[in-house]
């Protein structure tokens, strides 16, 4: 570790921090994500999970994860650098000509993330890149987990499991808080129309003006399915807000696949590009 010098300071967690840091004797650049031991009681669980799902990533074509440390207090965890930003810092970035670009590829990405069988649990645009070489990738392995018990042995990553209420408040999905996750996956999809309507509106779908009530607003959006996320209040195609609203679907059996939400996407680009062309509309 006496071998990282500390660049810059890249992000801050709930417990960890991230640096850029600077290999010593190649000069190469990396990330280093350093973990106090005392803040959480479930840490070692936690970040041995992160790791082995790491290696098992980089074994299957995903590779972020490099090496780790462990001190008395701390753990180190050094991931390759990615140069660029989160989704959240990007955000107000974001048009409508570099949307759908983004978008689509983070459905490609979780696309890949599952059809290794693992299960992302905290989507959310913090933990999202978005690389100066215009691609995504996902960060911030804590959470994850796999439903598949040969992998969950084989590499010691932390099985699925219905009672796992992990992630953040304002993306889980519904069945995830209630203790009723029955498909993994289709819980990853919501957070993933949450985040997608997150980055079009700054805001997050369901919210309290109060804050400290955001549970009780929360539960009452749960049962009552009348309820809907608040409308779009800026323009974007009617097409694209159905599709949101259907990954947000209260009931996880009518959330698209991924694949139906790439396709759907794709047709929007094409659609939307012709009609900017006509308009002669463009975005800064
Ligand atoms: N490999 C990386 N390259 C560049 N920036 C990164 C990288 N990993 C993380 N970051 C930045 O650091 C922030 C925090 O990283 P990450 O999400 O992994 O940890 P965390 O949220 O602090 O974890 P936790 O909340 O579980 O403690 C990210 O949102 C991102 O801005
Ligand atoms: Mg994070």
């Amino acid at each position: 570790m006496d071998n990282y010098e500390i660049i810059e300071t890249l992000g801050y967690g709930a417990f960890s921090t991230v640096y850029l840091v600077k290999d010593k004797i190649s000069n190469k650049l990396y990330s280093m994500k350093k973990i106090p031991k005392h803040k959480d009681p479930n840490i070692h669980i936690k970040t041995t999970n992160q790791i082995n799902i790491g290696l098992y990533l980089n074994q299957n074509g995903y590779d972020n994860y490099i090496d780790h440390y462990v001190t008395e207090t701390h753990y180190y965890l050094i991931f390759k650098y990615l140069q660029g930003s989160d989704l959240f810092t990007y955000q107000p970035k974001i048009t409508h000509n570099n949307m759908f670009d983004i978008f689509i590829q983070m459905a490609e990405e979780l696309q890949k993330l599952h059809s290794l069988k693992i299960v992302h649990n905290d989507i959310k645009p913090e933990n999202i890149m978005l690389m100066v070489n215009g691609k995504i990738q996902f960060i911030d392995f804590e959470l994850s987990r796999t439903p598949d018990v040969n992998i969950s042995q084989k590499y010691e990553i932390r099985l699925s499991n219905e009672q796992d209420v992990s992630g953040s408040i304002y993306y889980i999905s519904p069945e995830k808080y209630q203790k009723k996750t029955s498909d993994f996956y289709k819980s990853d999809i919501y957070s993933l129309g949450s985040t997608y309507y997150a980055l079009i509106m700054a805001d997050f779908p369901y919210q309290s003006n109060d804050k400290l009530k955001y549970d009780t607003v929360y539960l009452h959006n749960l049962s009552d399915p009348n309820i809907v996320p608040k409308p779009f209040d800026q323009y974007i195609p009617l097409s694209l807000e159905q599709l949101i609203y259907q990954m947000l679907d209260k009931n996880y059996q009518n959330r698209p696949t991924l694949d139906e939400i790439i396709s759907h996407l794709s047709k929007f680009t094409s659609s939307l590009n012709q009609m900017l062309n006509k308009l002669s509309i463009t975005d800064t």
